[in-house]
This record gives C-alpha cells, structure tokens and sequence, in this order.
C-alpha cells in the first residue's frame, strides 16, 4: 500500500496530518482499505511510507498508554476501536526517502517480498471500492488468464487527465472482464484510448519489479506504474481489467472525500438519521439562497 504522497490536492489538513489518516467519518481511510485486504485473506501489508510520515505506521501499532487510559475509564468499547488496525494485519514498513511516483513506491514492496511469491496486490488508499471484493474477482481472472489483472471504473471525459487510462481489446462479449492492449497515465482528452480508469486496486505479477527497473520519469516527471505495465504488455505480458461496476470514491482529494463521508455517514447507525435530516435542512436552505439570488438578478 502506497502512502507516501505529499497530499497536495489537500492542503492545508495535509501539512502534517498524512492524507491516509484523515477520516471517513471516524476512521482513517488507510484502515479501511487495510480491513479490505484483511477480508481478503492477506495477513502483511507493506506500507510504503515517507520519512516524515511516521504517524501512519504508527496507526498499526497498538497505544498501550491510550489503552490503559480508556481501560481506567471503563471505555472497553473504544479500547477495541483502537486495537482495530493494529489486530487486521501486520504492518510492514517501507521507506521511500524522495517522492520519486507510485512506480518508484511500488518498486520498493520487492525487498519484503518472499522468494515463493509470484504476485503482489498493490491497493491504493485513496482509492474506496465498495462493495469490497474485486480484488477476488481479480484472482479468479488471473487464475485464468494468468499475467497481471486491474480493476477499472468508467469515468466522465472531463476526467480521464486524472488517471491511467486503458486501450482495451475490442471484443462482442458482454463481460466484465477485458484484455488489455496498452495503458497511458494521465492522458489528455483527445488522446485518451477510452473512459476506463485504473482504480486503485492491482493484483500484479513479479514481472513488474523488473519493468519497473527499466522504466524513465513519464507524466508529472515520477516514476509511473502504468507505464511499466505498459511495457509489459508491449513485450507480450497478459494484462486484463474487472470493470467494477459499483460504487467508487476517490479520497485523494476534497471533490472526492467529501461524497465518501457523506456516503458512510448516512449508513452510520449511530449519525445516519441525524446526518440525513441534516442534509435535507442544508440542502433547502441553499436552495432558499439561491432562489433569492435568481430573484434579485431578475429585478
Ligand atoms: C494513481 C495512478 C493512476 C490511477 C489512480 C487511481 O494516480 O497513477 O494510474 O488511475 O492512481 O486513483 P494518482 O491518484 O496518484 O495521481
């Protein structure tokens, strides 16, 4: 899991909180999407952190200081809550000293990879993919295809300089699943292939370590996974894609965040009601404004 980014798109909260820790309603992105790969069977993460950054980690360990603090206190409830993360998996850290791109980032899970593993889940924690699962569905489409396999979503054409985006096969057949003929990173609009996006979720053969060695800095100057996927399809590697076809948020970024707290929020059994009457109040007051607005352009 990649979480050495200097969260720019989310300054200022980012200057010394790490994007990961800020919270879908009360917990941590990055401890969802480690509960996700816990659900999957995974038992390590390798978190891919820089220097300064300390606190995520740290958010896998247990506090026994504040755990003893809420015990005094009689808080068992929260006592669980905070053992959470650390209980899901164990964290293993990794240190990416320059923000040299998620290509660079990824290039590093090598060193704690075991000698008998020959694939590697890669799970952005920007990235939220509900309900949870396509990473199985991912599984089975290597087990058959063999090679490498993502998960896509459809995103607007105003979005496709966002993301990597896929040239895809063409094909009749009504499936989720594709083969894959090229993928380009952060394409402009009239040169993008399609609307499919690489959505934070990859199930990545070895082969990748390799490519990643021969790879130069592509869009923005940073070290680019899609581009070493690129150019293992180019060389014959199988590369297929599980177009996701629910829900998706996208925490790198306030526009995205803020839909995903409200999107849990209002499946929260405890501030979901609340949260829904509060929405509602909102909603009508701004309408209310804007009617004023209108009016008074009118006159
Ligand atoms: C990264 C990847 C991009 C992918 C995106 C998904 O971009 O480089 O290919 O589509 O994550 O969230 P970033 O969000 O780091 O700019």
């Amino acid at each position: 899991m990649p979480a050495a980014g200097l969260g720019t798109r989310f300054l200022p909260a980012t200057k010394t909180v790490p994007k990961e820790l800020l919270p879908v309603v009360d917990t941590p992105g990055i401890e969802l999407i480690a509960a996700e790969a816990a659900e999957l069977g995974a038992t390590r993460l390798a978190i891919i952190t820089a220097p300064n950054k300390a606190g995520v980690l740290a958010h896998f360990e247990r506090s026994s200081e504040l755990e003893e603090t809420l015990m005094e206190r009689g808080k068992t409830d929260q006592v669980e809550i905070i053992r959470r993360a650390a209980d899901l998996i164990k964290a293993v850290p990794v240190t990416q000293d320059k923000p040299l791109g998620l290509g660079h980032a990824v290039g590093l899970a090598e060193s704690v990879l075991d000698d008998d593993e020959d694939v590697v889940a890669v799970m952005l924690p920007d990235d939220l993919v509900l309900p949870t699962g396509v990473m199985e569905r991912m599984a089975q489409v290597r087990a058959e295809f063999g090679g490498s396999v993502l998960c896509a979503v459809e995103v607007s054409e105003a979005d496709v300089s966002k993301y990597g985006i896929f040239e895809i096969e063409a094909d009749t057949k009504d499936s989720d699943v594709k083969k894959v003929k090229g993928m380009v990173e952060k394409p402009a609009i009239e040169d993008a292939p399609s609307r499919l996006a690489a959505t934070g979720r990859y199930l990545l053969d070895r082969k990748i370590f390799d490519a990643l060695r021969r790879i130069t800095p592509g869009a923005g100057g940073e070290l680019q996974l899609t581009d070493a996927i690129d150019l293992l399809i180019d060389e014959g590697h199988p590369v297929h894609i599980v177009i996701h076809q629910g829900k998706r948020h996208d925490l790198g970024n306030p526009g995205g965040y803020i839909p995903a707290c409200v999107d849990f929020g209002l499946s929260h059994p405890v501030y979901g009601a609340q949260l829904k009457d509060a929405i509602k109040q909102i909603l009508a007051e701004h309408e209310a404004a804007e009617r004023i607005a209108d009016d008074s352009q009118v006159k």
